[in-house]
């Protein structure tokens, strides 16, 4: 999960970051009062910035500079509703302006391929560290990290030498590296970026910016995690399927999708958008996988969310029967039909196979449901599918 710049501000400071002070407006009126706060140690300058989970703001007119509390007001006007790369810009963050002598740049990342972190440092650092990356790389220092002993002092010295820092300015940014590197540790992040991180005309280092990425596999160590959750831009299908702890992730195409296991949904999803093609284009409405050991119950949540998608025409079922018997699957089918009642007249296509597959059919054909088809194979019921849902 990525934060906000505001949220990893406020992240920062917890552990001992060096940053300014900031406060988030959603509109103009709030960006005022809060310049006027902000601003109040700072000879009455700020800066305005957009707060949106993507890069190159500064660029696209999202960061401005104000030297008064009515200037934040009039950029915090221009800035909200602003569209960046996609991302509409719903708040903003006014935060303190700093007399920047030159910017740096920081991160520590996930390095998967080495089994290790790294930490990349660099004596450029500003709007354009990309570009820097792939031009001069030699410019990048990269330290790998060991996850065994994180950044201690002689690391951050070897990482700030490898950048190009040397006397009172390394060692200033020395204790700062270590402090990021207890943001990364401690809050379970994949990422911790700075840039830029500045040295003020004061001398002080301070991150200026800052984007943090969270692991969502740790937060069952981290209840206080949930409250950074952004929620406004969630899919509304998808909140609800997370409510049920269901992994659905909703698409825009028209055949709705069940399978148990990562990868038989995502090949799943393939052979639906390809046999799509022959029926005008249909495609997957979503991607939702049930998991090993899903129960009857699971199965009808997941259908339940399904055929609350008004843009689904109809429904692929696709088990393989392991852990998950075809029974349970088929009990699953057969309880949310009859939970969903008359008024569900969308068709849905079940291919079943794997453990129990023969009494998994039997309870189908019982049942024996107007709307369910049982096709044999994957290819066969995935073309059925997009057939009936370009004439449904
Ligand atoms: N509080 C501040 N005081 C003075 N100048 C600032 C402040 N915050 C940002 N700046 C200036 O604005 C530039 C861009 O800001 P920032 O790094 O936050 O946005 P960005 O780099 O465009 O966004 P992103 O990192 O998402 O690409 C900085 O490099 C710095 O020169
Ligand atoms: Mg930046």
């Amino acid at each position: 999960m990525d934060l906000f710049e505001y949220q990893a501000r406020d992240v920062f400071e917890k552990h001992g970051v060096p940053v300014l002070a900031g406060a988030v407006a959603t509109t103009a009126e709030e960006a005022r009062a809060a310049a006027e706060r902000v601003g109040a140690t700072s000879g009455g300058v700020t800066v305005v910035k957009a707060q949106v989970k993507t890069g190159g703001r500064g660029k696209a007119g999202g960061v401005k500079v104000a030297k008064s509390p009515e200037e934040a007001e009039q950029h915090a006007r221009a800035i909200l509703g602003m569209d960046i790369k996609g991302h509409t810009v719903h708040r903003v963050m006014i935060a303190q302006g700093a007399q920047i002598d030159e910017e740096y740049y920081f991160s520590i990342l996930l390095d998967r391929a080495n089994r290790a972190y790294l930490a990349m440092c660099s004596k450029e650092g500003g709007m354009d560290i990309e570009q820097l990356a792939v031009e001069r790389p030699e410019a990048l220092a990269r330290v790998p990290v060991d996850p065994n002993v994180g950044i201690d002092d002689a690391k951050a010295r070897e990482i700030v030498e490898r950048a190009g820092f040397d006397g009172e300015t390394a060692r200033r940014i020395e204790p700062v590296l270590r402090t990021l590197w207890g943001v990364y540790r401690e809050e379970d992040a994949t990422l911790v970026e700075v840039n830029p991180l500045v040295k003020t005309a004061d001398g002080d280092i301070v991150a200026l910016d800052g984007k943090v990425s969270l692991d969502a596999n740790a937060f069952f160590r981290h209840p206080e995690h949930e409250s950074l959750e952004d929620t406004t831009e969630t899919d509304p299908l998808e909140m609800a399927a997370k409510e049920k702890d269901l992994n659905y992730v909703k698409l825009d195409g028209s055949v709705g999708i069940i399978g148990n296991g990562a990868g038989l949904v995502m090949s799943t999803l393939d052979v639906v958008a390809y046999a799509g093609e022959e029926f005008g284009g249909q495609k997957p409405a979503n991607f939702l996988d049930i998991g090993g050991g899903a129960s009857a119950e699971v199965m009808a949540d997941g259908l339940h969310i399904i055929l609350s998608d008004p843009q689904v025409k109809s429904v692929f079922v696709n088990v393989f029967g392991g852990i998950t018997a075809c029974d349970a699957v088929a009990n699953g089918i057969v309880g949310a039909l009859d939970a969903l009642g008359d008024e569900e007249d969308r068709p849905l296509v079940v291919r079943l196979d794997g453990n129990n597959v023969d009494e998994g059919r039997r309870i189908l054909a019982e049942r024996n449901h107007p709307r369910v088809i049982i096709e044999e194979t994957m290819d066969g019921a995935a073309r059925r599918a997009a057939e009936l849902a370009s004439t449904n």
